[in-house]
């Protein structure tokens, strides 16, 4: 049958034939810039930001990270400016790890006062007084010469619980140093515990812990291992951190086990592989949550940007809202300084 033009549709529902609806236009309030900006539900602000940065011992120049273009390895002066200039910028806090010149089987530079993240710390704390959160990553893959997160046993196992001693003295140092954010990311079970406790023991009752609760074994941490000169010398990762196959169940486990062990706040790592995760941890707890925007996220984006593929600064900020809209209330990356310069 032919059809035949009666009247010029109005509106999209009436072109489609559904003028009995009343029209749903979603584009008005996208129209212009403005309107977008107060209609945004998702906003950044650079005290959201950690900022994880690298400190080498024995070295006279930053030395650049070749996988992660724009990111060096500090000398302890470097350090100290580049932490001055993430605080000018806004940046809520900075995460330290070391790079000792000296590895040992139960990574003796972890807990040495004079070791080079302790060192670093005591110098960043008297500088940068309560400008920014000066916190510390406690693990001991950057001391140990065979690279893994714990004490080994004979058999070349992670012994888990002899390594929470090992966690407990770390933090310790980290806390007296001045670290005033203590980031577990070992994935040992009970860490969260056996830290709590060393603190406490200590007097450091009033030193919130940082769990990395749900952290996986994920092949996005390549270029961080060239930064922090961790990469296990055999075998991998898979039998303390999570597999990213595993149950969902797992990591809101882990979750609750580090918050029943004394956690302050928890993360997820890493970020963009693990929205969902995110997502469910944020309606799980009530803590603050943070998600690690890894090495790999950075030098994947960096390097598709270098060859002109993507707008490197949208990617960038896009990346930031996405992780932000899953659930973080705090997010690292390794761009904090420069995006909290952008976004003020
Ligand atoms: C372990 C640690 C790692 C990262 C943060 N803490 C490496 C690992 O678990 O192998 C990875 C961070 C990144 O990839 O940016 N101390």
């Amino acid at each position: 049958m032919e059809s035949t033009v009666t009247a010029t549709p109005h509106t999209p529902a009436q072109a489609a034939g559904l003028a009995q609806f009343p029209v749903a236009r979603p584009r008005r309030l996208r129209r212009t810039a403005s309107l977008r900006r107060m209609v945004a539900g998702t906003r950044l602000h650079p005290a959201e930001l950690v900022l994880p940065m690298f400190v080498k011992e024995g070295i006279a120049e930053p030395q650049p990270v070749g996988s992660m273009p724009g990111v060096v390895q500090h000398t302890r002066d470097s350090l100290r400016k580049a932490a001055h200039e993430a605080a000018e910028a806004g940046v809520g806090g900075l995460i330290l790890f070391g790079v000792p010149e000296h590895k040992d089987a139960r990574g003796s530079g972890a807990d040495d006062p004079e070791g080079i993240v302790q060192v670093a710390l005591r110098e960043l704390a008297a500088d940068l007084g309560d400008a920014l959160v000066l916190m510390s990553d406690t693990c001991l893959d950057e001391y140990t010469d065979h690279g893994h997160c714990g004490l080994l046993t004979e058999d070349g196992e992670v012994d888990n619980d002899a390594t929470l001693e090992r966690y407990a003295s770390a933090a310790v140092a980290q806390a007296a140093a001045g670290s005033q954010v203590i980031a577990p990311s070992g994935m040992m079970d009970g860490q969260v515990a056996a830290i709590r406790a060393g603190l406490d023991a200590a007097g450091f009752e009033q030193t919130p812990i940082l769990a990395y609760s749900a952290k996986y074994a994920s092949a996005f941490y390549g270029p961080f291992r060239d930064a922090a000169e961790c990469a296990p010398q055999f075998g991998d990762r898979s039998a303390y951190q999570q597999d990213p196959a595993g149950p969902v169940g797992e990591a809101l486990r882990e979750v609750r086990l580090d918050l029943a062990e004394g956690a302050d706040a928890v993360m997820v790592k890493p970020a963009l592989a693990y929205l969902d995760i995110l997502r469910q941890v944020r309606d799980l707890v009530e803590v603050p949550v943070a998600a690690y925007q890894v090495s790999g996220e950075y030098a994947m984006v960096e390097a598709a940007a270098a060859n002109g593929w993507i707008d490197r600064d949208r990617v960038i900020m896009e990346s930031l809202v996405a992780i932000r809209r899953a659930g973080a209330d705090l997010i690292l990356t390794y761009w904090a300084t420069e995006v909290a310069r952008r976004l003020s």
